[in-house]
């Protein structure tokens, strides 16, 4: 062959793999309101930037007529290789719905692996574009052995790499697994569903009938399993929010998160902090509120928008240094801990001690949640595991109470004794081991008792609560011992907790050597 149909060779072999399966396969993608794994790609990447691998590669299958020509698809169904983000590294595989509806065979699973090895050798994130039908059913156990290969290699590079899941199609069966391991799933509302077993399926076992849709499209997963951490209207938009995402983190474990320049003028006084705080201590406000007045620009990029919304976390930056915040919301169920938000905010915990992101914690929680449906699912063990996540964090943490810490959710909620590094309080800050009504109700029970007359009893409870909030409703008695270091001006806490973060950024403390440790799961 002379060299030029050497190089023209090449150049169809490339074209024929760009085309997956083909034209027809392409408009019904199109029709769907889906874009094609490469389109996705093209979009994730920065111009230019991506660099595929195993462009020729097909499976090796010989059932079912899989032999024939025309089923040997270029690039098996799913596109792999690198590129950057805003200039940082990142290793990407996009499923093909075109190729044999983006099912997983053996060569599909061994590119993804050899992406994922790579990513792990240099320390660089792995994105997942998931988009099939999962097991391939003509390979049969080829299939279910490429899959386990996959977990293995999420499971050996969490807490070293990011992992991130875009789903924006179909993903069902044993395929949810893969991005169940990864760090971060994002699902767009339209087109995308995971569950483990489908709607037909359900009928049969169950004899329920729902949709696919009210199984396991994007808002039950986003607002009832807690199963996706982002949702997104478009596919463009979520590929977007995963671009931002990765501005928030490092690539790795032994890296920061990159520094950004930052605009926002560090001792910037928020006077509305001063008064955002009710009279009533019973009244909500919203800690976004509070969120949006003390990072830099007021840009906070929420996970778990609307699950578990009485604790919110995300990423945000202080002076260019991105950081995890975690907050009580007031604003919805009182700011109470429940097993839902407990879960959550261990989940975002362990992430941003994982990858070396500074945990700030703003405080206003009256307690845990307490009746039979939060015992009989055991708030006590997934309670813990926030506890356990702030406790074992050894990432600077800086903590500040802005209203309530109560109780065992006080010490639960990054508290001095739990390693936090600097601890303020505002001096609308209250923390004691509950409210003053609880409290009253139980010091003074007996006496309570006794009394008849109700305006006698009134007055006694009002005298008695007033004592007790005199006494504990401020931060200075814990300021007293030092559980809290200072009490600060509401509007300045941008300020001190700048200085805080500066402080603690050569911060260097371990946990006792261990295989690793066994967090109340
Ligand atoms: C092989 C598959 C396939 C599969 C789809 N296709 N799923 N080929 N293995 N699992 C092929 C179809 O034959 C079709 O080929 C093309 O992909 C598009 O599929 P359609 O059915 O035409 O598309 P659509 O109507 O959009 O439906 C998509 C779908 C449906 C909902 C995903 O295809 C479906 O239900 N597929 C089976 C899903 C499934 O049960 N998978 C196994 C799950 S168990 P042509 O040539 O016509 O274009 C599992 C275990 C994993 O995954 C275990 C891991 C531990």
């Amino acid at each position: 062959m002379a060299f030029e149909d050497k190089i023209k060779q090449l150049l169809d072999l490339r074209a024929q793999a760009r085309l997956g399966g083909g034209q027809k396969r392409i408009d019904t993608q199109h029709s769907k309101g889906k874009l094609t794994a490469r389109e996705r790609i093209d979009l994730l990447l920065d111009e230019g930037s991506f660099e595929e691998f195993d462009m020729f590669v097909t499976h090796r299958c010989t059932n079912f007529g899989m032999e024939a020509a025309d089923k040997q698809i270029l690039t098996d169904g799913v596109v792999t290789g690198y590129g950057t983000i805003d200039g940082r590294l990142v290793y990407v595989f996009s499923q093909d719905f075109t190729v044999f509806g983006g099912a997983l065979s053996e060569t599909f699973a061994k590119k993804i692996c050899k992406v994922m090895d790579q990513a792990m050798k240099v320390g660089a994130p792995v994105i997942g574009l998931n988009d099939s039908g999962g097991a391939r059913i003509q390979e049969g156990v080829n299939s279910l052995a490429g899959y386990a290969e996959i977990f293995e290699r999420n499971i050996l590079a969490s807490g070293v790499v990011p992992q991130i899941s875009a789903i924006f199609g179909p993903c069902a069966g044993g395929a949810v697994y893969s991005p169940a391991l990864t760090d971060f799933i994002l699902m767009s509302k339209e087109n995308s569903y995971m569950f483990v077993t489908g709607p037909k399926v359900v009928k049969t076992v169950t004899n329920e009938d729902v949709t696919e849709s009210n199984l396991g499209g994007a808002h039950i997963h986003s607002t009832k399993s807690g199963v996706a951490h982002f949702v997104s209207e478009t596919e463009e938009e979520g590929i977007a929010m995963i671009r931002k995402l990765i501005s928030y983190i490092p690539s790795n474990n032994l890296e920061e998160a990159p520094l950004v320049n930052c605009t926002d003028p560090i001792d910037r006084l928020e006077d509305s902090l001063n008064s955002i705080i009710p009279e009533d201590p019973n009244k909500p406000y919203d800690v976004k509120d509070v969120i949006a007045a003390i990072v830099d620009n007021g840009e906070f990029l929420e996970v778990h928008e609307n699950y578990a919304k009485n604790i919110v976390v995300g990423f945000a930056r202080f002076d260019g240094v991105s950081v995890g915040i975690v907050a009580n919301q007031p604003n919805f169920m009182a700011g109470v801990l429940d097993i839902k938000s407990s879960v959550k905010g261990a989940r975002f915990v362990r992430f941003c001690d994982a990858f070396n992101i500074p945990l700030v914690t703003l405080v206003d929680v009256p307690g845990f949640l307490c009746g039979t449906g939060q015992e009989y699912n055991g708030i006590i063990t997934n309670g813990a595991k926030l506890l356990f996540a702030f406790g074992e964090a050894t990432v600077p943490k800086v903590t500040v109470t802005l209203r309530k810490s109560y109780g065992g959710a006080h010490d639960v909620m990054a508290s001095k004794q739990l390693r936090a590094d600097i601890n303020y309080a505002w001096p609308t800050a209250q923390v004691a081991v509950m409210g003053a009504s609880g409290a009253t109700a139980i010091l003074y029970g007996s006496e309570l008792k006794k009394m008849e007359d109700p305006e006698a009893k009134a007055k006694f409870v009002a005298e008695k609560e007033q004592e007790y909030n005199d006494k504990f409703a401020n931060p200075y008695n814990a300021a007293k011992y030092g559980y809290i270091d200072d009490v600060i001006e509401p509007r300045n806490t941008r300020f001190r907790v700048i200085r805080a973060l500066r402080s603690l950024s050569t911060k260097k403390e371990s946990i006792p050597m261990k295989k690793h440790n066994n967090i109340p799961l």
